[in-house]
């Protein structure tokens, strides 16, 4: 299988690195931080073993390892590489920075995609001789979990390019959006910011406290979103389909987009945001809840993926 080259060993990177070696790629992960590549195996491995323990993956992490270089050259990387994907810190210039030395090193024909996670990929590549293979290919943490990836163009991405990296994702394990062009917060970020805003006003107007509101997502709505969207739902929701749905309460939806006006999220809600988290919490700490989330998302997908294989 061909080589892709993760730059940056951080969260997302090693990340990254974890999805392509699992599949059989060769992966080469390059940071300028010794340390991070030093720490990087550890990383890779300590994700790799649960994935085994729930049954996500079945070969020996050591033998996943093993087809992971830990490289301090950035050339050396991005040899013989058909996609970078790059992990650096998210700021416009070291996005910069970076794409103009991997569009210097990196083979003409290597796809260069940028996990930012809301700089588009026409403020870092414009100036770039190879800017027709530049994307964005922004991963939900963390993507040796969730699948999702969005796939954003700049202006001037090449359509061929854009087809080449959603085949490399899927082909990954991956499951590959086509975002048409370019909109601050992509889509996923866009969904969620949508859902929060709302949540926001109801718990700041007295409607509700954020536990109940997190209640009807949990045990509501969320409980079919792991396997349908929102189109799927409504299109299912109503004797005749989506249309039909539409005519009956498109005018209750309507008058309800009417009334959200924008707010920003501050302090008096934020004391009591914080108070009924804590209150939740009930003296377990937030790492040990962040265990706990892991576990129930790997049990998640692990179920979604017996489901999907009819198993
Ligand atoms: N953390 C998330 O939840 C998340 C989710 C989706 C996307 N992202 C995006 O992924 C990217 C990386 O985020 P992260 O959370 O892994 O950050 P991180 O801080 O964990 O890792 C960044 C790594 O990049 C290395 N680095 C910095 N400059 C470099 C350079 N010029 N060359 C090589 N390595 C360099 C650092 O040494 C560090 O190891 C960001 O663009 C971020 O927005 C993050």
């Amino acid at each position: 299988m061909e080589k892709i080259a993760i730059i940056g060993a951080g969260l997302i990177g090693c990340a990254w690195a974890t999805v392509f070696a699992r599949a059989g790629y060769p992966v080469a992960l390059y940071d300028l931080d010794a340390k991070a590549l030093e720490n990087a195996p550890g990383q890779i491995d300590a994700t790799l073993k649960p994935l085994l323990a729930v049954g996500l993956i079945s070969e020996d992490p050591a033998v996943i390892l093993k087809r992971v270089s830990f490289v301090s050259d950035l050339a050396q990387a991005l040899q013989g590489a058909v996609l970078v994907q790059e992990n650096v810190r998210e700021t416009v210039d070291a996005k910069k920075e970076i794409f103009a030395r991997l569009d210097a090193l990196a083979p003409k024909d290597a796809i260069l995609a940028s996990s930012t996670s809301g700089i588009p990929a026409s403020s870092f590549t414009e100036s770039l001789a190879g800017r027709a293979r530049c994307l964005v290919g922004h991963p939900i943490n963390p993507p040796s979990l969730v699948p999702l990836v969005e796939l954003i163009p700049a202006p001037w991405t090449d359509s061929a390019v854009m087809e080449r990296a959603r085949a490399i994702y899927a082909g990954a394990g991956q499951v590959p959006i086509m975002v048409k062009r370019e909109i601050q917060g992509f889509i996923v970020n866009r969904l969620q910011g949508a859902l929060l805003a709302e949540a926001f006003r109801l718990v700041e107007d007295g409607y509700v406290d954020s536990i109940d509101c997190d209640k009807a997502i949990k045990d509501g709505l969320g409980l079919r979103w792991a396997f349908m969207g929102p189109f799927e739902t409504i299109d299912l929701n109503a004797p005749g389909g989506i249309r039909d749905y539409c005519q009956r309460y498109g005018p209750l939806y309507l008058d309800i987009a009417k009334q959200a006006q924008p707010r920003a999220w501050e302090t008096p809600l934020l004391d009591q945001l914080e108070r009924e988290r804590l209150q939740a919490l009930g003296g377990t700490d937030r790492p040990a809840r962040q265990r706990w989330r892991d576990g129930r998302l790997m049990q998640l997908v692990a179920h979604k993926r017996q489901q999907e294989s009819g198993g």
